[in-house]
């Protein structure tokens, strides 16, 4: 049995739209073989090692978390959505993870005091966010020296991915270019990127629509931890 690590701030984990959607999240087969596609790179690219803790952040129900946990010590599923950590630690006590917690957290809103991890991990998660650069300080952050933040989102986007166009979109995707520019002016270093996965689905008026989704990369800091570069190819 795993304890959730709720930060001290209130009122988080109030009902929102991904309260709502969490319960029939899974059931959607595009998104558990995105995690597959975006877990494949993670592990190729960040070169991840079993001594070390990674967060994946956005979390979800937790699918590419568990698709990360075989590779390191430990992980950690922060997301502002009760809801969704809810799904997650079902999963998490049904299996018996030791080494899997979830920690309730609002990327605009919290403080990552007492956080540090060797890589923070992030699915389509970042265009939800309000303030990029708060995100990308937070992570840094929370992040060991040396360590690794792995961002995949979408590639600027003509505003047509989200039906809804709800106001939990913050951003119509992003420039890959200053999406690194912004790592670097907040002390990254050896920013990459590559296309890990194209999402394809019909718009609101049912044209047939591509999003591709990029992985960014980047160190904090030095390149001690053994970060494998830019090179790698998915199969
Ligand atoms: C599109 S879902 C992606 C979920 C998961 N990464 C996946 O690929 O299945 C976006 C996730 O980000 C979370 N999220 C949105 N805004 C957030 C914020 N400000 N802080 C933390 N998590 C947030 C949502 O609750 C949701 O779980």
């Amino acid at each position: 049995m795993t304890t959730p690590m709720n930060t001290p701030t209130a009122p988080l984990g109030s009902a929102n739209h991904f309260d709502a959607a969490a319960t029939t999240w899974d059931e959607n087969p595009r998104r558990r073989k995105m995690a597959v596609k975006v877990a494949r790179a993670i592990v190729r690219r960040a070169g991840l090692r079993p001594e070390w803790d990674l967060i994946d952040f956005g979390r979800g129900t937790g699918l590419l978390g568990l698709a990360l946990l075989p590779h390191v010590r430990s992980v950690t599923g922060g997301d502002s959505s009760r809801g969704m950590l809810d799904i997650l630690q079902a999963k998490i006590d049904a299996a018996g993870l030791s080494n899997m917690r979830t920690l309730l957290f609002d990327f605009d809103r919290d403080e990552p005091q007492g956080l540090a991890f060797d890589v923070i991990t992030m699915n389509l998660v970042l265009h939800h966010l309000k303030d990029i650069d708060r995100a990308i300080a937070t992570c840094r952050r929370m992040l060991r020296p040396g360590g690794i933040v792995c961002i995949a989102d979408l590639d600027t986007e003509p505003g047509t991915f989200h039906e809804d166009g709800a106001e939990h979109v913050h951003h119509h995707g992003f420039d890959r270019s200053e999406l690194k520019s912004h790592l670097g002016d907040h002390g990254f270093t050896a920013p990459c990127d590559e296309t890990v996965y194209v999402i394809e689905k019909p718009d609101k008026t049912g044209t047939a629509r591509k999003y591709p989704v990029f992985l960014v990369t980047a160190i904090c800091g030095g390149t001690e931890r053994g970060f494998t570069g830019p090179s790698f190819s998915l199969s």
